[in-house]
């Protein structure tokens, strides 16, 4: 059996949580592969807002396993928040959610270095949601992280005082005016790993081949987005993993050759929260439009999204590296009553007209080249059939698909999931 992907393509908070959510009717587990609490991910229903971190956007369905893979980086504290939040949905955790032994952990001291690190940068600062992300990472690939495994063990305490001395020395070193008291926040962080430990670990790698042999649909869940990756990203303003298909690979320990769908999601236009360049950004009262109607502000850390229009040559480029076979778009609804939208095409780069996303995108070196399309008027929160789409909506999505090459299977009107339309 095959293993499908969603991920986002572009700079995060497309509304994975959202579309994951539709779809788990569809899989018996969805697998989280990277990414930590930096993400959010809101799913709504039944006159309800719920936002999720760290635990899989398929958990509010009985009888689906949601699986948190061994890319993803754990912090128990906030985990335990999580788990808090839904108690009263009376989900049986021990039996559905499931832990990566091979995940790593985020430190009270991860968290720490982290705004150690930004508040050194100053101007420069990445905007990081200041969760340990990036610290953690450089901690697994330095090979000196403590794993979901280690908790097992006898001598992970020890193994955590002569790291958790490390990152005190080396906050010290960054000079940064942060106050802490590092006792208090370790109280609650060994409080937090108890919880943690009343789960179920996994060798997930091994749970998810024996459920492919046996037949079992899987979906792997991406967070932030393909421009956000380490890699791939507007670095260094990105965030410490692999968020693009390859990542679900390393992050589950799934094989290239078993994936099947890759539902890339975007929204009707273009929003990114903290730091680093983004070409079709607007400053004017559009933008506004798109940040007031979209309510743009981020699901973790509350700051207000920047908004844009839709970027084709940034989504070409994501289309390009996941290999995506379905495209799903979000927030059309948003964009009514906007009389002319527009659509960057290209980009002048150097005083060169180019199609391919280049190294630099700061606004010194790339200017968008636009197209403008008809807008429409039409209220398209309470359709939910293509058939009542109006024409401009469908010229637009003509458009993206001939652009992009790749079918618009899913359009959604609203945050909730029955606000979605089937194409
Ligand atoms: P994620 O990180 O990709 O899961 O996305 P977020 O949850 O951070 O951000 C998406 C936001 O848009 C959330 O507040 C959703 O409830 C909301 N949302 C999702 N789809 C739609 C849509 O089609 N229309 C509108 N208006 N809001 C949506
Ligand atoms: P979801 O999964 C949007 C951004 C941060 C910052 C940069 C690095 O909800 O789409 P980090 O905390 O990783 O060190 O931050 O990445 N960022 C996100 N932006 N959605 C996210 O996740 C994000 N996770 C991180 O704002 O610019
Ligand atoms: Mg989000």
């Amino acid at each position: 059996m095959a293993v499908d992907l969603l991920l986002g393509l572009q700079w995060g908070d497309e509304g994975k949580g959202k579309i994951v959510d539709v779809l788990t009717k569809n899989y018996d587990i969805i697998a989280r592969f990277q990414g930590g609490p930096n993400a959010g991910h809101t799913l709504e229903f039944d006159g309800h807002k719920h936002v999720l971190h760290t635990i899989p956007s398929g958990i509010f369905h009985d009888g689906t396993i949601n699986l948190v893979g061994n890319g993803v980086v754990i912090d128990p504290v906030i985990f335990k928040r999580e788990l808090d939040n839904l108690e009263k949905f009376n989900i049986d955790f021990k039996k559905n959610l499931l832990i990566s032994r091979k995940a790593h952990l985020i430190l009270p001291t991860h968290r720490l270095l982290d705004a150690a690190s930004e508040a050194s940068k100053g101007k420069a600062k990445i905007g990081s949601t200041l969760k340990g992300i990036g610290p953690t990472y450089m901690d697994k690939t330095g090979r000196n992280g403590i794993r979901v495994g280690d908790l097992e063990m006898d001598n992970w305490q020890e193994k955590y005082r002569s790291l958790a001395d490390k990152h005190e020395a080396m906050i010290d070193f960054y000079n940064a005016e942060i106050q802490y008291d590092l006792s208090e926040l370790e109280a609650e962080f060994f409080r937090a790993v108890e919880v943690l430990k009343t789960l179920t670990f996994i060798d997930s790698e091994e749970y998810l081949h024996k459920a492919q042999q046996e037949g079992k649909s899987i979906l792997a869940e991406g967070a932030q987005g393909s421009l956000l990756d380490i890699d791939f990203g507007t670095y260094p303003f990105v965030t410490s993993s692999n968020t693009t298909a390859a990542g679900a690979c390393t992050g589950l320990g799934v094989a290239p050759g078993k994936i099947k769908e890759v539902y890339g999601i975007f929204k009707a236009y273009t929003t990114r929260v903290g730091s680093g360049p983004f070409p079709t950004e607007l400053f004017d009262e559009d933008g506004a439009t798109m940040g007031r109607v979209g309510n743009e502000f981020g699901a973790t850390t509350g700051r207000p999204r920047r908004c844009g229009w839709l970027d084709l040559v940034a989504l070409r480029y994501a289309v390009q590296v996941n290999g995506v076979t379905q495209l799903i778009m979000m927030k059309g609804d948003v964009l009514s009553g906007f009389e002319k939208l527009k659509v960057c095409t290209a980009y002048n780069y150097k005083g060169e007209t180019i199609q391919h996303f280049p190294y630099n995108i700061e606004a010194e070196n790339v200017t968008p080249v636009y197209t403008e399309m008809k807008g429409w008027e039409a209220d398209l929160t309470k359709m939910t059939e293509a058939s009542q789409m109006p024409k401009a909506l469908n010229d637009y999505i003509d458009y993206l698909e001939k652009e992009l090459n790749v079918p618009i299977k899913i359009v959604s009107v609203g945050p909730d999931r029955k606000q979605t339309i089937i194409r």
